[in-house]
């Protein structure tokens, strides 16, 4: 049976580039599953893009003198770049700067508002004389009212570290030009959480046999502990998606709300672009489709309560209003399996301080696979974990290339000279071959069920085991001196070997998928096993985006043991991983800047 499986991956802030703390977090463990349920069979759709509205963007756009647009354009570029290096195959990477983003988002709001999970009330709020605009509170500084710090800004206090009521700030100037501003009523839309309540609580519990505990924490946990209350989802701003509403000219949706949107209108873009516009309803219209969203712990709230929230308020109204259906109600959530922080050398990330390994600057000395290699192994699924240079180089240089890359190489290479560059024929298998076979076979049913189970880290880690008992199945073997007495044994020892390596390859494909598809070509094979990525340049009436779009057609690997038949033509093969210098450790700590305190 084909399962329908909707990888929904955090959208990155267009305003500042990625790091080995983002891939690790949401980006990459979402890629490894996506590849291994395509390999599956399965029908996976794979989305995300650019969270482009919003302060973040705004704030950037102001610092640089730049308009939030370019701001937004700029890092969306090098986040397309960056993801098809990293081998990130996402089936649309888009942007919520897109007419058809603004539209998905706008019915959504329409939805729960017809519903009447919205309501509208009144507050303060800073307004510029100079701008004639409101102002966000982060654009606004004065003196802390409770620890009398000058340079607090309005939302938080960096003097005594406290939250702040952006209202009560004493001497409040605008940070863009200095100007006082004045205290203004403004009206906002509100997004009725309490009145969701009940229902996003059965939604947490019927999810919590199989829920990861720290996001069962931070939302069933949570509201438990404090009953949920209506948010503000408008703001006073004029970069994001208008609202929908007559007399609310010059406010938008606020970022959190639509960007989670997102996922939904990404599939729905990523159907038109396929030429199936209505394809995106066997992911969000069908109960049976499994949603999975990889984001780090810091968007738990917004993925486990208030967009399962927006998803329920919405009812069957949404697929009223966009698609003329009656009786659809969008599909929930199935698991959010949020990952924890990957801090550096022992202290936080930070990429104002330069504390951080970035992506693009990473791979213009290294590969992609032993990053994936490394950021897998490392991988925050259930604490914080730390990249540490030195244990880079050691994994790289023990797992990477001492316990596979050789293996690999060795048994490849000894067949391709021995036997005519073919896969040796081993007639029939000694108990000693058998054994191996069986390890093997054990090997793939738990890589799979930890996969299954989005346990990243366990999963590479058993199939690095099973190379493992490969490389002690050629100490006790041996073929490279039973070819001197005795050929048919060393064919049989390295058929063996051969087919165990076919099916490895098959099982790290989805976590080192370039070597993997090398490995794949050494061994004879003609089709490759994942698919391609491409971008195109579309434009609609908001201007021109750029997508990253993932082209399977020629994808051919499957999730299962290998097939491999003796006299199979093999290709000359070549070192998969390259062995690292230990002066890389000290070189590297040196590139960094000064960590935070
Ligand atoms: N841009 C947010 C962040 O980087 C993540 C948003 S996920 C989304 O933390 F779905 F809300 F877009
Ligand atoms: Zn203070």
């Amino acid at each position: 049976m084909t399962d329908n499986i909707l990888v929904a991956v955090a959208w990155p802030y267009a305003n500042s580039e990625i790091h080995v703390g983002n891939l690790t977090g949401s980006y990459l463990p979402a890629d490894i599953f996506a590849r291994y349920h395509r390999l599956k069979g399965n029908h996976v759709v794979m989305v995300s893009g650019s969270d482009s509205h919003g302060t973040p963007v705004t704030v950037r756009a102001d610092a640089e003198g730049l308009t939030p647009y370019q701001v937004y354009q700029r890092y969306h570029q090098s986040f397309i770049a960056l993801f098809q290096k990293v081998g990130l195959t996402y089936d649309l990477f888009t942007s919520t700067h897109t007419a058809n983003h603004f539209k998905v988002s706008q019915a959504i709001f329409l939805a729960l508002n017809h519903n009447g999970y919205l309501y509208t009330q009144s507050e303060q709020q800073w307004f510029s004389l100079t701008q004639n605009r409101f102002l966000p509170d982060r654009y606004v500084e004065g003196t802390c009212y409770l620890c009398g710090y000058e340079g607090a800004r309005g939302d938080q206090c960096e003097g005594c570290g406290s939250l702040l009521e952006a209202t009560q700030l004493l001497n409040p100037r605008s940070k863009i030009d200095g100007s006082i501003p004045e205290l203004r009523e403004t009206v906002h839309f509100y997004l009725d959480l309490a009145k969701l309540q009940p229902e996003i609580v059965r939604f947490l519990e019927e999810r919590q046999s199989y829920w990861r505990p720290n996001v069962l924490r931070q939302s069933l946990g949570q509201i438990q502990a404090e009953n949920l209350r209506g948010r503000p989802i408008t703001r006073d701003l004029d970069w994001g998606v208008p609202v929908p509403v007559e007399g609310w000219e010059g406010k938008c949706l606020y970022v959190w709300f639509e960007a989670v949107i997102g996922y939904l209108s990404a599939t729905i873009e990523w159907a038109q672009l396929r030429g199936e516009a209505e394809a995106w309803q066997e992911w969000w219209f069908n109960p049976e489709a499994r949603s999975y969203y990889f984001i780090g712990k810091d968007n738990i709230p917004f993925h486990a309560i208030i967009w399962p929230g927006q998803l329920i308020g919405s009812g069957e109204w949404f697929g009223k209003l966009f698609a003329n259906l009656d009786g659809k109600r969008l599909t929930l959530p199935y698991d959010v399996p949020a990952n924890e922080f990957m801090n550096l050398e022992g202290k936080k990330i930070s990429g104002s301080r330069n504390w951080a390994v970035w992506g693009h600057d990473f791979l213009s000395r290294y590969d992609p696979d032993p990053l994936r290699y490394y950021l897998t192994a490392n991988m925050p699924e259930t604490r914080d974990t730390d990249w540490d240079w030195q244990d880079f180089y050691q994994r790289n240089n023990n797992e990477l290339v001492a316990t596979w890359g050789n293996l690999a190489n060795r048994v490849l290479s000894f067949a391709y000279k021995h036997w005519e560059g073919r896969v040796p024929d081993p007639g029939e298998l000694r108990a000693v071959d058998q054994e191996l076979l069986e390890k093997v076979r054990a090997g793939f049913q738990a890589v799979s069920e930890q996969l299954e189970a989005v346990h990243l880290r366990a999963a590479l880690s058993a199939a690095m085991d099973l190379a493992g008992e490969v490389n002690k199945y050629l100490e006790l073997t041996s073929p490279w001196f039973e070819i001197k007495s005795d050929k048919a044994a060393a064919a049989k020892s390295i058929f063996t070997a051969l087919w165990a390596i076919d099916t490895l390859k098959i099982l790290l494909a989805p976590f080192l998928p370039f070597t993997s598809e090398k490995l794949h070509t050494y061994l004879g094979y003609a089709q490759p096993l994942f698919g391609e990525q491409k971008t195109e340049l579309l434009t609609d009436e908001l201007g021109e985006h750029r997508v990253l779009l993932y082209d399977s057609s020629r994808a051919s690997g499957k999730w299962e043991l290998s097939r491999l038949s003796p006299g199979q033509p093999l290709q000359q093969p070549a070192p998969l991983f390259q062995k690292l210098e230990p002066e890389i450790v000290a070189a590297e700590r040196a590139r960094l800047g000064t960590p935070p305190a």
